[in-house]
């Protein structure tokens, strides 16, 4: 390589060199794109084989992927199959960070993932309940969002009942655990959280204070 790039640099001042290596990081980036593209169109979960390998996971997330027994840890039944399948691709490459899940996704290849997300898309979603106090300020942002501050309204993406738009990998919101939803609002405003695409969600929680954290936190677990 290097008695070529010096040719080039010396021929050409660099611009074959630039070129070349703009040309090859789009090919690149244009098999990476159709790999990932064509993991969720080809990697079809089974839910049936799914219930056989979670076993590990109803220690923390609960026999009914809904009934932890820790606090922060989120409710997986009725979820999206396809933001779980994310999640777990991410969580398994630290992407997302999840420590106590570290490992456990080792073993898993990419049909494992498919038929656990399958699974636990195919439980009941969980039913929650909203703090009165929290109510109206919840609400507002949830439906309305903030034009003010440039928060969309969150029922946008997530949909006005919370269930999210399965199709499109936007997680159901509505019935999860209130103190988890508060931690992954202010992980993503950290930026500690960053896997989401186009930065949406940490551009939204950037904005977004305390109190209103709280308060949309504890709506969702409202809805259904
Ligand atoms: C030792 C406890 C523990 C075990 C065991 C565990 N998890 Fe988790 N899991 C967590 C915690 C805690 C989080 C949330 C971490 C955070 O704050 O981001 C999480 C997050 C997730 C998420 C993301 C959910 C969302 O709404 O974004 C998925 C999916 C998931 N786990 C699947 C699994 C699967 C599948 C297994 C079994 C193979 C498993 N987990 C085992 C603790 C655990
Ligand atoms: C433009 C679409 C969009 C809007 C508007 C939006 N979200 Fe999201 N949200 C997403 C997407 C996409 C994800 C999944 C990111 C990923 O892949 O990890 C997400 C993830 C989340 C999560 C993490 C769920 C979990 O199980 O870990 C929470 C909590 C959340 N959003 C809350 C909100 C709130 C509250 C609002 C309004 C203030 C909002 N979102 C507005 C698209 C949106």
């Amino acid at each position: 390589m290097r008695p070529l790039k010096k040719y080039l640099y010396s021929t050409c001042k660099g611009t074959s060199i630039v070129t070349t290596q703009t040309l090859v990081k789009s090919v690149v980036s244009a098999v990476l794109f159709t790999a990932l593209t064509s993991s969720f169109a080809y990697a079809q979960g089974n839910a049936q084989a799914g219930q056989a390998k979670v076993a590990t996971c109803a220690a923390c997330h609960g026999p009914s992927g809904n009934d932890s027994v820790l606090p922060n840890v989120p409710k997986l039944g009725g979820q999206g199959e396809r933001y779980l399948l994310k999640q777990m691709q991410e969580i398994k490459a630290d992407i997302r960070k999840v420590p106590l899940m570290a490992g456990i996704l080792a073993a898993s290849t990419e049909q494992d993932l498919a038929d656990m997300a399958a699974y636990f898309a195919s439980l009941d979603a969980p039913v929650g309940a909203v703090e009165e106090s929290k109510l109206a300020v919840g609400q507002e942002l949830y439906r309305a969002g903030n034009a003010s501050i440039g928060v969309a309204a969150c029922s946008a993406c997530h949909s006005p009942d919370g269930k999210g738009n399965a199709a499109a990998g936007y997680p159901a919101l509505s019935g999860q655990d209130t103190p988890y939803v508060e931690l992954q609002l202010k992980a993503f405003r950290s930026g500690e959280r960053a896997n989401d695409e186009a930065e949406v969600m940490r551009m939204m929680a950037a904005r977004l204070t305390d109190t209103e954290i709280a308060a949309v936190a504890s709506y969702v677990a409202g809805l259904r």
